[in-house]
């Protein structure tokens, strides 16, 4: 509470300072909140954990809305204490997904470009409280934020009551480094006047009606970090793919060194791609994305990286540590955005964006699945795939040809278990085993290309053998729909995709 003065400098707050445990009592069952959090970054560290703590002892349950995941292990403290009835529009938790699943919490998985112009045009029920974590307080009551915007500046526009957890652990060197702007209203909306990614349209704190604030709770605890493996063969083998088509690109003449502004996605093989593009000719990159993850921090660091528009920071406990002790060499290059703006269609088309998303798998005319496991468990949700798949200039999906031990599951398959992006929205292609560029290909060119490059060998047989047949059949889009599902019904019934036969014959030659 010593920050109390600093952190707070609008006065008529001076009595709005309450407990986590004061707050979540505002919280009431059924209510609909809004809080921030977006991949971790700018969550709720006190108010929602006291939420989902009450829900031990008491049956109250929400619908909560974020900007994406949450960090520490709020998702799944809500999830099994039963304090979700609905969880909108993204997550990452092993609990929740559990639940979600189950069918026990129900899951809107939505883009993220949408909520917030969802909320706005009253198509969802209204909010009644928002949760939003601040860096601090300006002297006219509106909030400075933190390592991210996410829906944050909708919730606070539309919410009926706000509750403010200010985050002393957060420097207040990251004041200025957001842009907040809240789209004008429909018909004649304004454009959103964003030419190149540094440019800035809005304000650097979040407008609020001192008036809707009920409580305001003290935190003193960073995000939790992102998870990252290291780079392994497989992602340096599709990092190694991609950077080789830019260079063509480029040699070519449909693209310079500087690329153009660049998205990527969560995971490991985005992150791997990104890194290798520090390594590659490349110079004077941009990011419009949003999320910076440490591959961002490490083209900073090699000079190859000029400016990065996001959402939000998630990165690991080095990176983060690295950023705080230089934020000055940051801060003029960063920009965080609300994710209506970071993910704008609009934006996205008129600047040209290279978008780099991850699949869990495609099929051979390009359909990408990001979000379900056999096309009935969700994973994590689609994100902000969509929103850049289908407005970038290059769209690219990269995965592993297969997943798990012994190749048992074919990420390329007759036909996708679930559509998230359809074949129209897919340009480019990428397993560790090749590239497979469909532009301008027609369906039945689109099929051999991906065959020919990116399916592992252990399947390439079985996939030509169905394209083959499929042919034989006829059709603009060839496929035996008796058989499109077969791989994943196989591995339902057989625990393989791959057919009987070859297991067979592979389990001998061991
Ligand atoms: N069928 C069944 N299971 C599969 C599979 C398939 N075709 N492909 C992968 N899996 C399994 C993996 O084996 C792994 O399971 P495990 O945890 O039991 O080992 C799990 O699915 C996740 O795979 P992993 O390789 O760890 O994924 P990742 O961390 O690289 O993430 C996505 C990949 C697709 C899940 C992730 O990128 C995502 O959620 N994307 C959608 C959102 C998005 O694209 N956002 C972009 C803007 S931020």
């Amino acid at each position: 509470m010593s920050e109390y003065p600093n952190r707070v400098l609008y006065t008529p707050y001076t009595d709005k300072i309450i407990s986590a445990e004061e707050a979540a009592l505002y919280i009431k069952d059924k209510m609909i909140v809004g809080s921030s959090g977006f991949t971790k970054a700018g969550d709720s560290k006190a108010v929602l954990p006291a939420f989902a703590k009450r829900a031990e002892y008491e049956k109250v349950a929400i619908t909560l809305l974020t900007g994406a995941s949450l960090g520490h292990t709020t998702d799944s403290d809500l999830a099994n204490n039963d304090a979700l009835y609905k969880r909108i529009p993204f997550q990452v938790d092993n609990s929740l997904r559990k639940k979600i699943n189950d069918g026990a919490i129900l899951y809107m998985d939505q883009h993220l470009s949408e909520t917030a112009e969802m909320l706005e045009n009253k198509h969802f029920p209204a909010l009644d409280i928002a949760i939003i974590e601040a860096c601090y307080i300006d002297p006219a009551g509106n909030i400075i934020p933190t390592t991210s915007i996410g829906n944050s500046a909708t919730f606070a526009h539309l919410a009926k009551n706000i509750i403010i957890e200010i985050n002393t652990a957060i420097p207040f060197d990251f004041q200025g480094i957001h842009d907040v702007y809240l789209p004008t209203t429909y018909p004649r909306r304004e454009v959103f006047n964003i030419t190149s990614t540094s440019d800035r349209i809005g304000e650097d704190y979040i407008k609020i009606d001192p008036e809707k604030v009920i409580g305001i709770v003290f935190t003193e605890m960073t995000d939790s970090p992102a998870q990252t493996s290291e780079p392994d063969d497989k992602t340096d083998q599709i990092a190694n793919h991609l950077i080789q088509f830019f260079e063509k690109e480029v040699a070519e003449g449909r693209l310079t060194d500087s690329l153009m502004p660049l998205q990527a996605g969560i995971g490991k093989i985005a992150n791997a791609v990104l890194g290798g593009l520090g390594k590659g000719h490349f110079n004077n990159l941009t990011m419009y994305s949003e999320v910076l993850q440490d591959s961002a921090f490490e083209l900073f660091d090699k000079g190859k990286l000029l400016c990065a528009s996001a959402s939000s920071i998630t990165v690991t406990e080095a990176c983060y540590n690295k950023l705080l002790t230089n934020f000055g060499d940051y801060k003029e290059k960063i920009i965080l955005r609300p994710q209506n703006i970071s993910n704008s269609p609009e934006i996205i088309r008129r600047l040209g964006v290279i978008a780099i998303n991850t699949a869990i798998e495609f099929d051979i005319y390009g359909n990408v699945n990001s979000t379900h496991l056999s096309g009935t468990n969700m994973m994590n949700g689609i994100g902000g795939s969509g929103d850049f798949a289908r407005n970038s200039y290059l769209s690219v999906f990269v995965c592993p040809s297969v997943s798990k031990e012994a190749n048992i599951i074919s990420n390329v398959v007759p036909m996708v278990s679930h559509v998230d992006h359809t074949e129209h929205d897919v340009d480019i292609l990428v397993t560790e085993q090749g590239l497979a560029d469909l532009r301008g290909l027609a369906p039945r060119e689109r099929a051999k290309a991906v065959i020919e490059n990116c399916v592992h060998p252990e399947y390439r047989e079985q996939l030509q053998d169905y394209f083959k047949r499929a042919c034989e059949r006829g059709g603009h889009t060839p496929h035996l729909l008796e058989e499109a599902y077969s791989w994943h019904i196989n591995l339902r019934k057989n625990g393989s995709m791959m057919l009987k036969e070859k297991q067979l014959a592979k389990t001998a030659s061991i």
